[in-house]
């Protein structure tokens, strides 16, 4: 039986900054966050928008009334959720007006969560082969203001049902991981910002994606030439590259030139997105599949998945007959045309704002938030979220 990638939902705040501008801002070649980052725009979440809003708002444009009564099992992936103890997938189960009869839960290991939720989901159906999972990933990635980890930072969602039979992307049974105990991006209890060892974590990555790679080739005894694209879990897009490029000449050149444009235009969502944790990965994905129009069906995808501190993984999936036809491009190069653009003053003000932590009641306005689902404000602790499309 088949199971994978049904269908994908993508959601991004609709406030940007312009890395250029940002550049300036902080006295830097613009060079450098374009080019030696490559990073051109970063999502700026307005206070309106939270991890919980974001997933919903990317799982919202794909779901149809079928959908909401087959999903039994919502999967949450963060690293910037809002709760310690409640998880987000609750409150999305009840914004979406989800079958009750389902398991709601939250899943941590930084940028990995979402990897783990899809392979939880694979198991479900295996075992339960009329259900559907949701799968989400959802974070706002921020290490602070005037730091190096500052143009890395973004905020969205990627939305991923999972079934048997899926019209996009059935999801292949080999797959390598691996754990190490690295600290090399942590975000301890009382912070609201991320540490990170920038040079280390790009080692590691590194090293990591080596590692399953060789693995994988090993276990499967497919090569670089059995693949039709490499996508990357990107913090930044020039990561995935940093990984890619040095273990490509062990493959023909045509093969090479074939991997190298093909990450290239993975990389065109994140590129003007900026980092989403849980969801880059399936961002990257989404840019390849929406982005390149001549992707032959029965093409096979490697996806290498990435959570700092950390564990990597790398699985594959085939592209299905007429996947095309279940993309929602239209919706995402809307979502794209429409956002609006803020000065670094804006941003940085944006960056700052907070919720109340006293159990004082605070309403925000969301008349000045386009998003279907928002926060509409705290009362004694508690998040209040609203469905404008329920009136
Ligand atoms: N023109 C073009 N490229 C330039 C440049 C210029 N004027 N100035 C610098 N660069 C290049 C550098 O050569 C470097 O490229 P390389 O990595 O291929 O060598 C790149 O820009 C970044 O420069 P660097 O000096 O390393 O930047 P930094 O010290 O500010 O740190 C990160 C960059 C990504 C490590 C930092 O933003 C970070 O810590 N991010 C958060 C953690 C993260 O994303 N980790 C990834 C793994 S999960």
């Amino acid at each position: 039986m088949k199971i994978g990638i049904d269908k994908i939902g993508f959601y991004a705040p609709h406030l940007y900054v312009d890395m250029i501008e940002l550049a300036e801002k902080r006295g830097v070649d613009p060079d450098k966050f374009t080019i030696g980052i490559g990073q051109d725009k970063m999502a700026v979440a307005p206070i309106t928008q939270d991890a919980v809003t974001m997933a919903a708002n990317a799982a919202s444009d794909i779901l149809d009334d079928a959908d909401k009564q087959a999903i039994d099992f919502v999967i949450f992936g963060t690293e910037t959720g809002v709760d310690s103890s409640k998880s987000a997938a609750v409150y999305v189960h009840e914004l979406l007006g989800l079958n009750p009869y389902a398991r709601a839960i939250e899943v941590k290991q930084a940028c990995y969560g979402a990897t783990a939720g899809i392979q939880m989901a694979k198991a479900h159906i295996a075992m339960n082969t009329d259900s559907k999972v949701l799968v989400l990933g959802s974070d706002i990635a921020r290490y602070g203001l005037h730091t190096s980890g500052e143009a890395t930072q973004g905020a969205g969602a990627v939305a991923l049902l999972i079934s048997a039979d899926p019209h996009i992307m059935a999801l292949e049974d080999q797959s390598v991981y691996f754990t190490a105990d690295v600290m090399d991006f942590w975000r301890p209890v009382y912070s609201d910002k991320a540490f990170a060892d920038g040079k280390l974590s790009n080692e590691q990555y590194i090293a990591f994606f080596s590692k399953v790679w060789e693995q994988y080739k090993a276990k499967s005894g497919l090569g670089f030439e059995d693949f039709e694209a490499m996508t990357f879990h990107l913090p930044y897009t020039k990561m995935g590259k940093k990984a890619l490029n040095p273990v490509l000449d062990e493959t023909t050149e045509d093969v090479q030139e074939r991997l190298k444009s093909n990450y290239q235009i993975s990389t065109g969502y994140n590129r003007n997105v900026g980092n989403i944790y849980t969801g880059s990965l399936y961002l990257s994905l989404l840019s390849l599949l929406e982005q390149k129009d001549d992707l032959q069906a029965s093409a096979r995808i490697g996806m290498f998945s990435y959570g700092s501190g950390a564990v990597g993984e790398f699985f594959t999936g085939i592209l299905q007959n007429d996947y095309r036809n279940y993309l929602c491009i239209k919706q995402h190069s809307a979502l794209f045309a429409s956002r609006r653009e803020v000065t670094v003053e804006e941003y940085e003000a944006i960056f700052e704002e907070t919720l109340p932590t006293d159990g004082a009641r605070v309403e925000l306005d969301v008349k000045n938030d386009p998003a279907e689902i928002c926060l509409a404000g705290v009362t004694a602790h508690k998040r209040q979220y609203v469905n404008k499309s329920n009136g």
